[in-house]
């Protein structure tokens, strides 16, 4: 495993990090979530991204990660980097979602519990809240990490521009923006235009989320929908819609540039993320262990030639 520095800090993250969003809810079979998060951990996955509303049922996927962390990694706990979110819906009522200081506090008490932890690693904001003033938002943010509740603190999708803001916020009040943790993949490029150059200015780490874009970016839906796959999922996040044939016109040719790589379309998916400096870690999901091999073994070669650089281009471009 690579470790790269997370923005000007001092934290390191693993190039591949593993995320519990599908997969590890109390719908699934918890000796599978036990079994991928061990091997991750033995593979050199340091880092596990959670959120308050991760299941389904909201909050299990927490419930898994505690009871796992108790039976079987408890000793190394000072081995581990663990994040959890809020800002989604989690409880009925107004103070359940979004961004007011009564929720944010509110809801890491709640995430805490349900893993049996004393502090998180990384406490993000989850999305930006249009209505709440972002200044308490983010002196939420700084109260948290005062508290001991969380060693670090993150923002997910913000904006360039709100990005910006919430670091200057966090700077006046004496504590680093750790880490932005956006939406990035060859089907999804939003963070090109300037949100990495305000992370390089600002010195923030980048942890890009759904780089295979939840799968798409793979062999897997090729030949119609697994049934076993996310977008067959009642509960999966991917709708069969969003499996259009342009999208899987577009894999297959990507598909060609990856064999001549010597990777699986999977791997240079990832190795494309990652290939900016500003990228500290791909943080992927699994529904199995082969999915983490796979992506750990992308590391193996994450440099591109220009005309395979040029080739995607193309290929994204049509
Ligand atoms: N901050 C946010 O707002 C936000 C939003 C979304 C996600 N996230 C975080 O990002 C993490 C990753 O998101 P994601 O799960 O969408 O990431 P992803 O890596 O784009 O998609 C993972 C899915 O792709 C499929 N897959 C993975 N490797 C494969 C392989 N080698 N061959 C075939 N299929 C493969 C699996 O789908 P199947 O399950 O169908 O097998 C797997 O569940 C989440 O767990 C969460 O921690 C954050």
């Amino acid at each position: 495993m690579q470790y790269k520095r997370c923005g000007r800090s001092g934290l390191k993250l693993p190039a591949i990090s593993l995320g519990l969003w599908h997969n590890f809810g109390g719908v699934d079979v918890l000796e599978d979530s036990r079994a991928m998060i061990l091997h991750a951990f033995d593979l050199g996955i340091t880092h596990f991204d959670l959120a308050n509303n991760y299941g389904p049922p909201p909050g299990s996927a927490e419930e898994t990660f505690g009871r796992i962390l108790q039976s079987d990694l408890a000793a190394y706990r000072d081995e581990l980097v663990i994040s959890t979110k809020a800002g989604y819906l989690m409880w009925p009522g107004p103070y359940g979602e979004w961004g007011s200081r009564k929720y944010l506090l509110a809801s890491l008490d709640q995430s805490l519990r349900r893993m049996g932890l004393d502090y998180v690693d990384v406490f993000y904001h989850h999305r930006p809240d249009p209505d709440t003033p972002i200044a308490e938002t983010i002196s939420a943010l700084d109260q948290i990490v005062r508290s001991g509740k969380a060693l670090y603190v993150g923002i997910s999708s913000y904006t360039a521009e709100q990005t910006r803001e919430a670091a200057a916020i966090l700077k006046s009040l004496g504590t680093r923006c750790l880490i932005h943790q956006p939406r990035y993949s060859m089907f999804d490029r939003w963070i090109e235009e300037s949100l990495l150059g305000v992370l390089n200015e600002e010195g923030i780490g980048c942890i890009v989320f759904s780089p295979l874009a939840q799968g798409l970016l793979t062999d897997k839906y090729l030949n119609g929908i697994p049934a076993d796959s996310r977008a067959a999922k009642p509960h999966g996040f991917l709708r069969p819609e969003q499996i259009t044939d342009d999208k899987i016109i577009k894999v297959r040719r990507l598909r060609e540039i990856a064999g001549a790589r010597g990777q699986r379309l999977s791997q240079m998916a990832l190795a494309w993320v990652l290939r900016h400096p500003e990228v500290t870690s791909a943080l992927i999901g699994a529904s199995r262990l082969g999915h983490i091999d796979d992506a750990v073994g992308a590391i193996q070669n994450v440099s591109f030639s220009r005309e395979e650089l040029q080739s995607i281009e193309q290929i994204l471009a049509r």
